[in-house]
Parts: structure tokens; sequence; C-alpha cells
């Protein structure tokens, strides 16, 4: 079985909503919703989101009638999806999905499980990055990194459950992502191509920018 482990319980600092992230309004939805849609469109048997501590009650009135269960996420985002992976068993295939990207199309979910189920590996979705990229000591450039060997990373990120679930259980650091951790135990990852959609929603420019995608185009 594959299972979605949406990863909900931010505060949104950054974008500074007054409220936490995955239960701001997006085209009159919230966040959360939208990142279901696209899990939900995918082959994906069910979801285990962790919502804000305080919102558990709201988030599973959002999702009565999904294949979907509710749990309290942590204090980071490491935290929040080994509590999900409380409901995931060890031999299913899990993808970790921000729930602040929400329009991440559903075939970006397939791809990375096939290559999961083909390969035993942990795999996530990038996108090589189009700016020119340099690398600095304070303010001056040592040099200009080849973009080819580079991969700016989303999610979801999928992997062999038990083995995420061991590798962040063991994990000496915070990482920013789940593939960081699962490289740390000593196993393998791999990159499929990601999409320009599955960007994540930071600041208010974000989120204007994800309105203006859903917006109906103008007569
Ligand atoms: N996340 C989580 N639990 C946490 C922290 C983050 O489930 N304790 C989730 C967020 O809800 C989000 C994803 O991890 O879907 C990516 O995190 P980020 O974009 O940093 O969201 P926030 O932490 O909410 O935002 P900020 O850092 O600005 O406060
Ligand atoms: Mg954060």
């Amino acid at each position: 079985m594959t299972v979605a482990v949406v990863v909900a319980a931010g505060d949104g600092t950054r974008l500074g909503a007054g409220m936490p992230k995955a239960l701001v309004p997006l085209a009159g939805r919230t966040l959360l919703a939208w990142a279901l849609d696209g899990v939900l469109a995918a082959d994906v048997d069910r979801v285990v989101v962790a919502a804000p501590p305080g919102r558990v009650d709201d988030v599973e009135r959002g999702v009565a009638g999904l294949p979907a269960v509710v749990v309290a996420g942590g204090a980071d985002r490491q935290a929040s999806v080994l509590a999900a992976l409380g409901h995931v068993a060890d031999d299913e295939v899990v993808l970790v999905h921000d729930a602040a990207r929400p329009l991440t199309p559903p075939s970006v979910f397939d791809l990375v499980r096939a290559e999961v189920v083909r390969t035993g590996d942990g795999v996530i979705p990038a996108l090589t990055p189009a700016d020119t990229i340099k690398r600095l000591a304070g303010d001056a450039v040592v040099e200009t990194v080849r973009r080819a060997l580079l991969a700016a990373v989303q999610t979801p990120q999928g992997f062999p459950a038990g083995a995420l679930r061991r590798a962040l259980e063991s994990a000496d650091a915070r990482h920013t992502d789940d593939a960081a951790a699962f490289a740390a135990a000593g196993h393998r990852v791999r990159v499929v191509e990601g999409s320009p959609d599955a960007f994540k929603i930071t600041t208010r420019w974000d989120l204007r920018r994800a309105e203006q995608l859903l917006a109906p185009p103008a007569a």
C-alpha cells in the first residue's frame, strides 16, 4: 500500500497570516484542502495528516469523508513526520508531502512512488535552479557552481516506510528534509523531475502567485 503523509503542523511564521499556514485560505479553500486534492488524485491508498496541535478537531472536520486520519504534529517538521509515521506500516511506501505545496500535480506523486517501488531507494523530486548560483566566502564570490550539479528539492519525497522511520528515529541532527535523514542513515536517494507547480508557499508573494495561478483567465 502507498500512504501519503501530509505535514501541516507548522506555524507559518514567514507568511505571517496569524494562523497556521496549512489553514490559510487560497481561492476560498485552505492550503491543506488544495494539497489533499493533489494527493488523492494520485495513486495513493490513504493519507495521514499531521495537524497543528491546537487544531486537530478542525482538520478532522475538514477531511471528513476522505481516506485520511489526523494526528497532532510536533515541535519541528521531523517530529511531525514521525508522529504521522505512527499510522504507517513498515512494509508500505510512504510519500511525505508539505501542505505548503498545495498545487503539486498528482503526476509528481505517481512518478516518485513508481521510482520507490522500482528501486527500493529514497526518491525526491527536484528542479535544476534557473538562476546562476555562486559559492561565497563572506561577500566575496569564490566560484560559479555548475547548475547541472545542483537540484532544488521539492516534495513529495518517497521512501520504504520502515527505513524512513528508523532513519528519523536515529537522526542525530535536525535535517531540513526527510531525504537528508534517510541518506545520513546510509541509504541511497535518487532524484526525479519535479514540477514548477510544486513550489512552496513561504511568503505573501508565494501566496499571491498561487492565487494568480488559480484565477480564471481575464475575459
Ligand atoms: N511543518 C510541520 N510541523 C512543524 C513545522 C513544519 O508539519 N512543526 C510542516 C509545515 O506545515 C509545512 C512544511 O512542514 O507544510 C514545510 O515547512 P515550512 O514551509 O517551513 O512551514 P512553517 O514551518 O509553517 O513556516 P515557517 O517556517 O515560516 O514558520
Ligand atoms: Mg518552518
